[in-house]
């Protein structure tokens, strides 16, 4: 914190009466692959699911942030770093709001992902691979990003010429060259309904 006098004002408010009077507890769904891997087709879907069983959500997309809170950063390290550090205090928000938020990030960094983790409760961190081969994620090319790289017109892409560090102890692992949209996206629901985030 750069402000020493920054004192925390508690809310009368808890996060629990928040969720209470939505019939859900509250949690971070965090995806992360690579790019192309299916994380915002997945969590879209997972979005309309909960929203179809009259949940409380809020989807948080990688190109949508960049364009807004984001937009200064770029794709080196430390700007990651910081892209990711945001994503989490904004994810804690919504948590605290009752609210049952998915990220869709690449987010590289297994550090990054775990001192989000470890900055909210026990359970409240759900994190979930998309664990699509490099060479399925380069042939689908959604956004003609990857025909770009191999032309040389980016750099510092995740997968090529900058790292991604596989989640070493994920809670839920998607391998969506052999499951469908929507067998990846109940995965995520019956995890929610096994765990007691949402009660049918
Ligand atoms: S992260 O690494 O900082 O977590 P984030 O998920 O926000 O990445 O943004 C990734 C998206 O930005 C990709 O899906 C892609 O559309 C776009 N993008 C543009 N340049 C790059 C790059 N150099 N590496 C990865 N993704 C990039």
């Amino acid at each position: 914190m750069k402000n020493k006098n920054i004192v925390w004002h508690k809310h009368h408010l808890t996060k629990e009466q928040r969720a209470s009077i939505k019939f859900q507890r509250p949690c971070i769904l965090w995806f992360s692959g690579l790019s192309g891997s299916g994380k915002s087709t997945i969590a879209n879907r997972v979005e309309e699911l909960l929203y179809q069983k009259k949940k409380h959500t809020y989807l948080l997309d990688g190109d949508n942030i960049r364009s807004g809170l984001n937009s200064d950063l770029g794709f080196n390290k430390d700007d990651r770093v910081e892209n990711i550090r945001r994503i989490g205090e904004v994810a804690k928000l919504f948590i605290d709001a009752g609210i049952i938020v998915i990220t869709a990030f690449i987010s590289p960094y297994q550090k990054e992902r775990d001192t989000i983790r470890n900055s909210v409760e026990d359970g409240e961190f759900i994190e979930i691979f998309v664990d699509t081969p490099l060479e399925i994620c380069e042939s689908r090319d959604p956004k003609g990003l990857y025909k770009k790289v191999r032309r040389g017109e980016i750099n510092n892409f995740t997968g090529i010429d900058s790292e991604y560090e596989p989640p070493i102890n994920p809670e839920i692992v998607l391998k969506t060259e052999k499951m469908t949209i929507d067998e990846s996206a109940l995965k995520i629901i019956e995890y929610l309904k096994d765990k007691g985030y949402i009660n049918e």
